[in-house]
């Protein structure tokens, strides 16, 4: 049980919510401040992630009477703060999740202070989002004009993009009277995310009407075989819309040939979309910049700037080319949305005109702040960095006759198995390495076999966290 509210502050209740003691509220912030500030300066001496012990405290009944905050704050670090997933630490590999900054966290802090609703309206926060949108369009090589939003993360935003092409295809009766029967069918890879599917469904189009395309040893969309479907399906009196083209799949990291799905979707007349979750960061880094480049000809792109672009979660972003697309697939007339020619309700478009959120909080400020504070050059160079340790691991991994490399490394993705253990005991090595709290792998599979899976995506992930991987590893399969 939690100590109840002292007098003082329940007195103040009564004049809202704000605390009686500005003094007192002041300096547990500064603790607070101070401690994530230490916690984040002594990540490398904790471990990347522990279980937490069975406890109670986050099974309480629905509190009629408030505790003191300080009482609060204590629960959050004696039984939250050591038991979170671990992305911040450098030994974490795990699926594809970022490393956020103290930056970023700052800033998380400042959008709480001034809890803005980023659905619209006029006020500065919505020119910090434009802004934001203006650059992440140069990034990926839009053009400057180009709409987009922040939403929670790549599925939202792959999601986006599908609703506005579909829409772009089929005409504004689709929001009328519904999809049913359009025919309409896409393409991706085999190696895209589940998501794509996951937005076929939600979008009412089926997941029966995404046509999985195989992918070359690359990992990358076997173009003639996605031009051989789409010729199939306009024979069987289909709708071909879409193509979802993949910069860093999920699994292995592989980019498929964005310029040459950009001219399949020219000349056969579909919208294409990019789903660059975190391949889209590679258009920052000098050397892979290359592989990411068709990016800028697609109608759409959706990212996340809480991977690669080490911003705390959650922040995702859809681009579309052409405005008039996203708005057609979103704007609604409502009277009590009405826009006005000055004072607080000025303004078009607003984000909920883009997307589906109405209410929407203000994400864009630890977006803002990490790009002006970092720069693209900076954030490019940890992007390069995290491929350089990529491809360090990989040359380790062929060099150890006990392991196997299952994939080729695109970008910041190693997969890989001890040779001589079968699923199952691969499976069970990566759980013993998480439970061990020095690193953090995750798990996929690659050609049906599993695979250990290290994604290189943390700032602070250095030579010797990939160095001490392997050792580690071959501890846990017995061999060395
Ligand atoms: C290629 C790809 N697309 C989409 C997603 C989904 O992104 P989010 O988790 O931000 O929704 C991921 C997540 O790892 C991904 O790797």
């Amino acid at each position: 049980m939690l100590p109840m509210q002292t007098p003082q502050n329940a007195a103040a209740a009564t004049d809202g919510l704000d605390p009686a003691d500005w003094t007192g509220l002041r300096a547990l912030g500064h603790r607070m401040l101070d401690d994530m500030i230490d916690h984040l300066a002594g990540l490398r001496d904790g471990p990347v992630w522990q279980k937490r012990p069975a406890s109670d405290a986050l099974e309480q009944p629905l509190p009629r009477e408030g505790a003191d905050l300080a009482a609060v704050y204590e629960v959050f670090r004696r039984e939250v703060l050591p038991y979170s997933v671990g992305n911040l630490h450098p030994g974490f590999m795990g699926w594809v999740h970022g490393g956020g900054t103290a930056v970023g966290m700052l800033a998380e802090m400042l959008a709480g202070g001034l809890n803005a609703n980023c659905g619209g309206r006029d006020h500065a926060p919505i020119a910090v989002e434009q802004q934001v949108i203006a650059w992440a369009a140069a990034m990926v090589g839009l053009p400057q004009g180009a709409s987009g939003l922040l939403v929670t993360g790549t599925s939202i935003a792959n999601l986006i993009g599908l609703l506005v092409a579909r829409r772009a295809t089929l005409g504004p009766g689709c929001r009328t009277d519904g999809v049913g029967g359009s025919g309409l069918v896409a393409y991706t890879s085999v190696a895209a995310h589940g998501c794509i599917p996951q937005a076929m469904d939600m979008a009412g189009l089926g997941t029966d009407a995404l046509r999985l395309i195989e992918a070359d040893v690359q990992g990358r969309m076997a173009t003639p075989t996605l031009v051989a479907a789409i010729a199939r399906d306009r024979a069987a009196g289909l709708r071909p819309f879409l193509v979802v083209g993949t910069a860093g799949s999920v699994d292995t990291g592989a980019v498929d040939d964005l310029t040459a799905l950009a001219a399949v979707c020219r000349a056969e007349g579909l919208w294409f979309h990019v789903d660059g979750a975190f391949g889209a960061f590679a258009a920052l880094a000098p050397s892979l910049r290359g592989l990411v480049q068709g990016m800028a000809e697609a109608d759409s792109v959706a990212f996340d700037f809480h991977k690669w672009g080490q911003v705390p979660y959650d922040a995702g972003c859809i681009l579309v080319r052409d405005p008039q697309h996203q708005l057609d697939a979103f704007a609604q007339n409502n009277a009590y949305l009405r826009r006005q020619a000055s004072g607080l309700a000025h303004g078009y478009p607003w984000p909920c005109d883009l997307g589906p959120d109405l209410s929407r909080g203000f994400r864009a400020l630890k977006v803002w702040m990490t790009l002006a504070n970092f720069g693209t050059a900076r954030l490019g160079e940890v992007v390069e960095r995290c491929c350089t340790l990529a491809r360090r691991l990989a040359a380790q991994v062929m060099a150890e006759p006990l392991l196997e490399l299952l994939a080729p490394v695109t970008l910041n993705i190693v997969c890989f198995r001890v040779a001589a253990l079968d699923d199952a005991a691969n499976a069970a090595l990566v759980a013993a390495m998480q439970e061990q709290g020095r690193f953090a792998p995750s798990t996929t599979r690659v050609a049906g076999r599993l695979a250990i899976r290290c994604a290189i995506v943390n700032h602070r992930s250095s030579e010797i966290d990939v160095d001490e991987l392997l050792p580690a590893v071959l501890r846990l399969a017995g061999n060395k």
